[in-house]
């Protein structure tokens, strides 16, 4: 066995993490900005020696563990709690056994003998983005079962100096909305029980020094890859700093682990910015996209969609959805995609939900012809499902009537009509399984839009007990079974929207219908808030209707096109319901799109503090060559002269071309180098962009002006 080296150290290109493998846990000693290359870590173990506190333990100790357990800290959360069926071994002390680096990767062994357990908890830091990531494995070693109450992998230290948190929440319609709050004392927590990630909580925490803001500041992140009941908590240490723990949110008895068995972690994803909430966004974008995301972006240029449900609901009628194709079509539209409606029964929300067959009357002779006709236009067909869920009016139903999540001798409690599958017990998976892959097979569907619209709530399975963290692994595994046997489809994670929009889903999925709100003024802070996070290109982005069929609001075509263009653009309505001038309006912004979606798709995202009522969101290019803006007024200005904007993330040794692309129109009142935006551009220098800001032609409320970039020399 290889003697364990005093420290461990492993680095990015601009983050260092260092531990020292000492006491019942690896102690984290530093993750912050990068360290110099070469360090003498052998004095680590001196520079983190403490005299022992006073009225505290007579041993050295730290709360600052990898893995915090009850019982090797004296007081704090712990990562990890489990007890035995006669309330013993519910305190671990781990041994580390062994660790072994490789490159990036860090696997460390541990063991408790007392307690019987083992754990694997496995590191990684990739150097081409800056993201740590965690994950963790325990074993039953002992011979009786272990009822596991909490496992997180691991813990992530926070500075001192982080005590200002963004916590992105919210409810249907208004998911990512962005709060802070402050942790000075004691511990904050999100958890979610609502069994499927959640619209209320997303698994994420970010927090930095007070103040932090889109260019400034050291701002910290962490997610959780897991699709369900999860925690989130950070806790201030007595040393001031912050531990944070993300991990499975577990109901009473819901982990049994069997003498040998082993239970896994949800991966943390953890990295940070000097340089504000920009940088710590780009980070994680970067890994997302080279790291979880199941294809690269600028392999597969992602197809501008049309979805049918704000244009049809329930109502679907052949000759029209077809007559919308061909409209979609000559809109420069790629992708058409048949939302719910389309089963048998489905005429509302009651009926159909489980049974994936057509519905006889709408598709007499299924959906081989819709299908086809779309495919035949030159366009991808995509499909709505929602697998994991069932109305008590359907064959599925009929044929399993217990074959849903629910506690035996209580009430069956539908939400929107529906009850919830298990999809734990692998026949009544296999059904599904085989309807959905019977209309793969039968038709040329590229794409699923795969929702789930409802909470899981005393969610039993055949057993009795909570089967919450086996309904996500069930689902991982459906999806991953289909994408096995469809190599080239692609899936959309939907929950009522923005419900399920997590790493874990995303490794498996391609993209996420970011709210069922399509409001331009309310999707600027959805979609601000989701991007935090994930990249433009996951973030489905519809242009809808107006007035807007969930708040009522009236939008300019043009304000919600450009709201929609910086996400995976889509239209979310009946296109024969459009006048022609709005049609070849649209299609110039989905042409724009296009020409734009190789640098929306793949560059850097970059934001400016929203002030005076006003807010831009950009890209750049990595290369810094080309760039595109977004500056979108949502509320009447509160100055009469508006400021110059400044756009970061340019190269200030670059000139260039800065324009207004069409189909924006030139505003009434304004100057003549404004109006030369519109036309062939101004020529600037990028310093002058990056340092003095450009004043803006004035806008109204609740609109928007896209901008392009392009470096002339
Ligand atoms: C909720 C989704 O978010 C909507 O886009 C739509 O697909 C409906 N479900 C259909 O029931």
């Amino acid at each position: 066995m290889t003697a364990i080296p005093p420290a461990l150290r492993l680095d990015g290109a601009h983050v260092t993490l260092l531990l020292l493998p000492r006491g019942s846990s690896p102690e984290i000693a530093y993750w912050g900005p990068r360290l110099p290359d070469g360090l003498d870590l052998a004095v680590l173990p001196s520079l983190r020696s403490r005299a022992v506190a006073r009225n505290a333990l007579d041993q050295d100790h730290t709360d600052a563990l990898l893995l915090p357990t009850l019982g090797a800290g004296p007081t704090r959360q712990p990562a990890f709690a489990a007890v035995r069926d006669d309330g013993r071994d519910w305190t671990a002390e781990f041994r580390l056994e062994a660790a072994e680096q490789a490159g990036p990767t860090l696997i460390l062994r541990l063991e408790d003998p007392v307690a019987r357990l083992g754990c694997v908890l496995r590191l990684g830091l990739h150097p081409d983005d800056d993201v740590l990531t965690q994950d963790c494995t325990i074993v039953n070693r002992g011979d009786t079962p272990l009822r596991v109450e909490r496992l997180g992998a691991g813990a992530i230290l926070w500075p001192q100096g982080a005590t200002e948190l963004l916590v992105l929440d919210g409810h249907w319609g208004h998911e990512f909305t962005e709060r802070r709050t402050a942790l000075d004392g004691g511990s904050f927590a999100v958890d979610t029980r609502r069994g499927r990630g959640s619209h209320e909580h997303v698994p994420a925490l970010i927090g930095g020094q007070p103040g932090f803001d889109e260019d400034s500041g050291l701002v910290h992140g962490v997610q959780l890859g897991w699709s369900g009941n999860h925690r989130i908590a950070a806790e201030r240490l007595e040393d001031g700093r912050a531990l944070v723990l993300a991990g499975l949110l577990l109901h009473p008895g819901e982990q049994i682990l069997l003498p040998g068995e082993a239970l896994h972690a949800p991966t943390i994803y953890a990295t940070l910015s000097e340089t504000g909430l920009n940088g710590l966004s780009q980070r994680f974008h970067r890994h997302v996209r080279r790291h979880v995301l199941p294809f690269s972006a600028a392999a597969v240029p992602r197809p501008v969609t049309l979805n049918t449900w704000e244009g049809n609901y329930f109502d679907h009628d052949q000759g029209s959805l077809k007559a919308q194709a061909d409209a979609a079509a000559s809109l420069g539209i790629e992708r058409f995609v048949l939302d719910d409606g389309w089963m048998r029964g489905r005429h509302h929300e009651r009926a159909g939900l489980g049974d994936w067959v057509p519905d006889p009357g709408k598709y007499p002779d299924g959906l081989g012809p819709l299908a086809g006709h779309v495919v035949g236009l030159g366009m991808q067909f995509g499909l709505w499902v929602e697998p994991e869920c069932v109305n008590p009016d359907s064959d599925l139903h009929r044929a399993f009537p217990d074959a849903v999540l629910h506690v035996e001798g209580r009430p069956l409690r539908t939400a929107r009509q529906q009850l919830v599958v298990d999809i734990t017990r692998p026949e009544v998976a296999s059904r599904i399984e085989n309807q959905i892959d019977a209309l793969l097979r039968a038709h040329p569907i590229g794409y699923l839009k795969w929702d789930m619209n409802r909470d899981l709530l005393a969610a039993a399975s055949r057993d009795g007990r909570p089967a919450y963290h086996r309904h996500v692994v069930a689902l991982h595994g459906m999806i991953d079974r289909l994408r096995a046997a469809h190599p080239g489809l692609e899936i959309e994670s939907c929950a009522s929207g923005g419900g399920r929009p997590d790493l874990g889903m995303l490794r498996r999925t391609h993209r996420v219908w970011t709210s069922d709100c399509t409001d331009a003024l309310d999707r600027i802070a959805i979609q601000r808030g989701f991007s935090r996070l994930y990249p433009p290109e996951v973030m489905g982005a519809h242009v809808s209707a107006s007035p807007n069929h969930q708040t009522g609001r009236v939008h300019t075509l043009g304000f919600r096109a450009a709201v929609a263009l910086f996400g995976h653009l889509g239209v979310e309505l009946d296109p024969l319901r459009m006048t022609d001038p709005e049609r070849a309006e649209l299609a110039a912004w989905i042409a724009l799109h296009k020409r734009l979606r190789p640098l929306l798709h793949g560059g850097l995202h970059v934001a400016v503090p929203k002030r005076a009522g006003r807010e831009a969101r950009g890209v750049v290019a990595e290369d810094r060559r080309h760039a595109a803006w977004c500056v979108m007024q949502t509320a009447s200005a509160d100055r009469r002269i508006p400021a110059p904007l400044f756009l970061p993330g340019l190269d200030p040794q670059a000139r260039y071309r800065i324009r207004a692309p069409g189909p924006q129109a030139v505003p009434a009142r304004t100057t003549e180098p404004h109006r030369q935006l519109f036309r062939d551009g101004l020529v600037v220098p990028g310093a002058l962009l990056v340092q003095a800001g450009l004043v803006l032609p004035e806008m109204q409320a609740e609109t928007a002006l896209v901008l392009t970039l392009d470096a002339e020399d």
